[in-house]
């Protein structure tokens, strides 16, 4: 996701090169050749959200905790947290070869340390039909998305924030970070997308919410904290990014 610049013009969502709607088939193009070359992106290091996630449930850690990472990427996340709570996760995520690097990055910490241990299953999949299922629905204490909000488009949101609510028990926690207008490294960069407010696209679309959004969006959760952070974001090999993120936690009402 690191900025580069666009070809001039503004793309509008019914355009083929516009936003993906409703997501997962088009974005998932992008991210398939990210890790299809075997790109461990952000490095071996968990997310910020993730330290964040543990720092406050560290005290509930327990095997009866579940966890759902929509969005997982190659699984940093995912085995971070349910080794460090002691619990099961299950990673999902709409690009079948995030779901291949996540599996094989597994297989290798295990192999790297004998002393790994996490419990966690990947599924190509998308929160929307897990919801649908009533295997899924209503039944995660923990409900974690890490980066995926901001390259939803409007309808994309909704329907992700509904689906989160869908799939996290009641009283069950969400954390969920997205990128902020306040973001230095991408903000304002590429494409303006026509007839949206805070959305461009550069060489993925990528929305900036504000906490007035973000409390629209997520009423189907009661917010205990939405905090704007900055950070730096390590990518192996290539400079460091640095981020200003919204930081939300929500208990499912
Ligand atoms: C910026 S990456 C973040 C990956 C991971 N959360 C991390 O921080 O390491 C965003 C991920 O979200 C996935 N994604 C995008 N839209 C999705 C959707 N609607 N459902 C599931 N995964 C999605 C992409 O395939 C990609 O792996």
């Amino acid at each position: 996701m690191s900025s580069s610049g666009g070809s001039g013009g503004s793309r509008g969502s019914g355009s083929p090169f516009g936003p993906p709607e409703p997501d997962i088939p088009q974005a998932s193009l992008h991210w398939d050749r990210r890790y299809g070359g075997d790109e461990r992106i952000w490095g071996d290091g968990p997310s910020e959200l993730a330290r964040l996630a543990v720092a406050r449930l560290r005290p509930y850690a327990s095997p009866e905790l579940s966890i759902l990472d929509v969005g997982c990427g190659y699984g940093r996340d995912a085995r971070y947290l349910a080794a460090e709570l002691r619990c099961h996760a299950l990673g999902i995520d709409g690009s079948p070869a995030a779901i291949e690097a996540a599996r094989k990055e597994h297989a290798s910490a295990l192999r790297r340390s004998r002393e790994a241990q996490f419990d966690v299953e990947y599924l190509v999949s998308d929160v929307a039909t897990l919801a649908a299922d009533s295997e899924h629905a209503g039944r995660y204490d923990i409900v974690f998305t890490c980066n995926v909000y901001h390259l939803l488009g409007p309808i994309g949101r909704r329907e992700f924030a509904a689906a989160l609510a869908a799939v996290t028990r009641p009283g069950g926690l969400l954390f969920l970070s997205t990128m902020s207008p306040r973001d230095p490294e991408h903000y304002a960069k590429g494409e303006p997308v026509s007839g949206e407010e805070r959305s461009w696209v550069d060489r993925v679309y990528l929305h900036f919410c504000t906490a007035e959004e973000l409390t629209r969006d997520f009423s189907g959760f009661e917010i205990l904290d939405l905090d704007e952070r900055s950070y730096d974001e390590p990518h192996p090999g290539a400079a460091t990014h640095h981020h200003t993120s919204w930081f939300l936690e929500g208990r499912r009402r």
